[in-house]
């Protein structure tokens, strides 16, 4: 059964792993690993004790900005990645939260679809956002919670 709990230290090299496998222009390793002390709250879904899953996001005031989610790829589309987002808005929701903010690709059709069926909509796009190997243009999506 898949348990989701906060990130511990002891988790970054196995999540950043499940990051450098599932993001096209992953986080460099120092910005990965210094998320705590940036202040970024972070959840880990895990089965049978192994990570399986990651989401980063920060809280400022009413305001909240999913910066990464990520499932490895043997477990995607088996319910973790909406056991992570629906943590994150319990966890915001009591932090008096009230919107969420995100960017995702505008290529990533199964992230797109991921956030719709949580209700977030689609706000703005913004060009050339992503830059580097792998271009690409961002939608702006938000969720009222
Ligand atoms: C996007 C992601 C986080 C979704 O997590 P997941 O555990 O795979 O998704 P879930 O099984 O909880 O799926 C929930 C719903 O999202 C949608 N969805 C998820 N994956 C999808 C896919 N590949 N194609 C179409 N819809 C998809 C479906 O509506 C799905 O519900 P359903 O299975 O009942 O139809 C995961 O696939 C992932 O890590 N992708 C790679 C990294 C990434 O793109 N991160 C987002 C960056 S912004």
């Amino acid at each position: 059964m898949y348990k989701v709990s906060l990130m511990d230290p002891s988790d970054l090299e196995d999540a950043y792993e499940i990051e450098k496998k599932t993001n096209p222009s992953p986080w460099s390793k120092e910005n990965f690993f210094s998320s705590f002390e940036v202040g970024h709250k972070s959840l880990v879904c895990k089965l049978e004790n192994k990570i399986i899953g990651f989401i980063i996001f920060s809280n400022f005031k009413k305001e909240s900005h999913l910066l990464s989610i990520a499932i490895d790829n043997a477990f995607q589309r088996k319910g973790a990645g909406s056991l992570l987002l629906k943590s994150m808005i319990r966890q915001l929701k009591a932090l008096g939260a009230k919107k969420i903010f995100l960017e995702v690709r505008i290529k990533n059709k199964n992230a797109i679809d991921f956030y719709k069926k949580f209700y977030f909509v689609e706000d703005a796009v913004r060009a050339d956002y992503y830059t580097g190997d792998n271009p690409d243009d961002a939608l702006l999506m938000s969720l009222d919670i």
